[in-house]
C-alpha cells in the first residue's frame, strides 16, 4: 500500500507490519516458556522505554552514543563525498538525531537529495519526516513502514536507483552473528554495482569500559531493563513485582558481547493473563533480554567478506571506540 500525501516532497510506504499486540503476547509466551527465557530487546522501546533511553545516551558510562557522534561531527563531508549521488536509506532511522549530521551537509551542497527512513514506528516516522523537511530545503523524503529485522529487502518497496544503504547506532549488535551475517547477505542482494553499505559498529574494548556502559551508576540501564516487565504488566495483564527482580549487565568474553538479564530475586509464579499463563521463576533464575555483540575491525571485514561486500573505509571516533565502516558490492 502507498500512500501519496499532499506535499510532494514527502511519500510515505508501509509494508503490512503485524498488530503490535499480538505479536508481543507471541514473544513473551515463546520466549518465557524457554530453558533459558528470553525477550527481544525491541521490546525496551515503549514511549517510557524510549526516554529511558534518550537518557542512557547521555550517561557518563554510555560511550557508544558519542563516540559515534563524534565520528559524524568529525568525518560527515567525507562520507558525504563517498555518497553524494545515492538516495540515502537508512534502516531503523528513529528521530535520525546523528543523521542529521550527514544530511546537512547534502543540504548544505545546494542539490536536490532523497532520504529514506525505514522503521517499525509509523508515529515516529511521521514526526521525523515532518522535522526533516522543515529543517532542509532540498530533501525529498520517502518513508517507509516496516519491520526490516531478518529483511533488509523490504527496501526494494522504495522505487529507488542508486543507494546507500545505512545502519547506524551499532543495532547489528543485538543480532547474532548468525542473525548479523543474514542481515549482510540479504542487504548485498539487494545492492547495485554502485550501491554502499555503511554501518556503525561498537567495537571490542575492555570490560572494565564495557560494562559500567551497561549498568550505569545511577541506575538508569536498570530503569530501561526493568521497564520490559512493567510492559507486561500493562500490555499483557502480568502481574510481575519489579522490585523482585534485579538488572544484570555482564561480559560474555567468548561470544564477544554484553547481556543484560532481568535476575529473580526468589522463587515466585507470576501469572501474565494475556497469554494465560502462570510463569515461575527458580530463585537467581534470569530471563536474558539483550545481547549487545561486539566486534573487531578484522570481524567487520570478515563479516563483508562472508557477503560479497569490501570493506573500503573506515572512520573512527579519537578513542577508536566505534567504527564507522564502508563497503562496497565485490
Ligand atoms: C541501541 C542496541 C545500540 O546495545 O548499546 C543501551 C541498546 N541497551 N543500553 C546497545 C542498549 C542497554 C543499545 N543499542
Amino acid at each position: 500500500m502507498t500512500q501519496m500525501t499532499g506535499n510532494e516532497r514527502l511519500r510515505f510506504y508501509a509494508m503490512s507490519v503485524q498488530s503490535h499486540r499480538q505479536t508481543f503476547a507471541r514473544d513473551v509466551a515463546h520466549g518465557l516458556a524457554a530453558p533459558q527465557k528470553c525477550l527481544p530487546p525491541k521490546y525496551f522501546y515503549d514511549e517510557r522505554g524510549s526516554q529511558l533511553y534518550e537518557q542512557i545516551c547521555n550517561l557518563p558510562e554510555y560511550y557508544p552514543y558519542r563516540s559515534e557522534r563524534d565520528i559524524f561531527i568529525a568525518h560527515a563531508s567525507e562520507m558525504h563525498a563517498e555518497i553524494e549521488s545515492l538516495a540515502l536509506v537508512e534502516f531503523g532511522s528513529g528521530s535520525a538525531t546523528k543523521t542529521r549530521h550527514l544530511l546537512a551537509v547534502y543540504e548544505r551542497a545546494g542539490r536536490p537529495f532523497t532520504y529514506c527512513p525505514v522503521d517499525i514506528s509509523s508515529t515516529m516516522l511521521r514526526e521525523t519526516a515532518a522535522e526533516l523537511l522543515r529543517a532542509y530545503r532540498h530533501v525529498t523524503v520517502h518513508a517507509l513502514h516496516a519491520d526490516f529485522t531478518g529483511r533488509p529487502d523490504v527496501v526494494r518497496r522504495l522505487p529507488l536507483e542508486k543507494k546507500a544503504l545505512v545502519f547506524f547506532g551499532s543495532s547489528l549488535g543485538n543480532f547474532t552473528r548468525e542473525e548479523s551475517a543474514v542481515f549482510l547477505r540479504r542487504t548485498a542482494a539487494i545492492m547495485g554495482p554502485e550501491d554502499v553499505f555503511l554501518l556503525g559498529i561498537d567495537l571490542k574494548k575492555s570490560p572494565e569500559i564495557l560494562v559500567p556502559a551497561y549498568d550505569d551508576a545511577q541506575g538508569v540501564t536498570a530503569a530501561f531493563n526493568l521497564n520490559v516487565l512493567h510492559r507486561m504488566n500493562r500490555e499483557l495483564g502480568g502481574q510481575f513485582d519489579v522490585r523482585t527482580f534485579e538488572h544484570v549487565a555482564l561480559y560474555n568474553d567468548e561470544q564477544g558481547r554484553i547481556e543484560m538479564h532481568l535476575r529473580s530475586r526468589q522463587a515466585q509464579q507470576v501469572p501474565i493473563a494475556g497469554i494465560e499463563q502462570v510463569v515461575s521463576f527458580a530463585a537467581g533464575e534470569t530471563i536474558h533480554t539483550e545481547n549487545s555483540y561486539k566486534y573487531t575491525v578484522d570481524d567487520v571485514r570478515e563479516l563483508g567478506h562472508h557477503a560479497n561486500l569490501v570493506l573500503r573505509r573506515t572512520w573512527f571516533d579519537p578513542q577508536r571506540y566505534f567504527l564507522l565502516a564502508l563497503f562496497r558490492p565485490l
